[in-house]
């Protein structure tokens, strides 16, 4: 098995726990949704492709386990490298770089590092292609902006 499927079975058994069918649809289209877009933006900018889905895949984990958005971004990099660490295929510079992108997700108005770039961009985009009929979230206009362009979209 690859070490993205390693980490899907994971999410699947944490996304099968949640009791509200609304909550666990959710979850799916969310994490996977972002996982399928930091894949997508980190072969465009050339970036590392399997750790970015798997940071997209993992980067809610904290919100999806508790249905607690407190601090989910700071506490999810917490939990994420538990799970990377128990897993025992991953490097400590792996967990690293994942657990990082994590960490920032949530800091849609800074800039991070290019590999961070790629999770925040793509939890926007997911945001946004969603439903590309909604309203873009004001904090979200900027790089939603820059995406179309990267993508020749605008
Ligand atoms: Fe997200």
């Amino acid at each position: 098995m690859n070490r993205i499927e390693t980490v899907r079975e994971y999410i699947d058994a944490v996304l099968l726990n949640i009791p509200s069918a609304a909550k666990r649809r959710s979850g799916y289209l969310h994490l996977y949704g972002v996982s399928q877009a930091c894949a997508l933006i980190a072969m465009k900018r050339n970036e590392n492709i399997e750790l970015a889905t798997i940071a997209g895949m993992l980067h809610d984990i904290y919100y999806y386990s508790t249905l607690d958005a407190n601090d989910h971004a700071q506490k999810g990099a917490i939990m994420a490298r538990e799970i990377l660490t128990s897993l025992q295929c991953f490097t400590g510079d792996e967990i690293n770089m994942i657990c990082t992108a994590i960490y920032h997700h949530s800091n849609k108005g800074d800039r991070f590092s290019p590999f961070d770039e790629v999770l925040i961009d793509a939890d926007v985009m997911q945001h946004c292609l969603y439903n590309p009929l909604f309203d873009v979230a004001e904090h979200e206009k900027q790089r939603y902006e820059k995406l179309q362009l990267e993508f020749g979209l605008a």
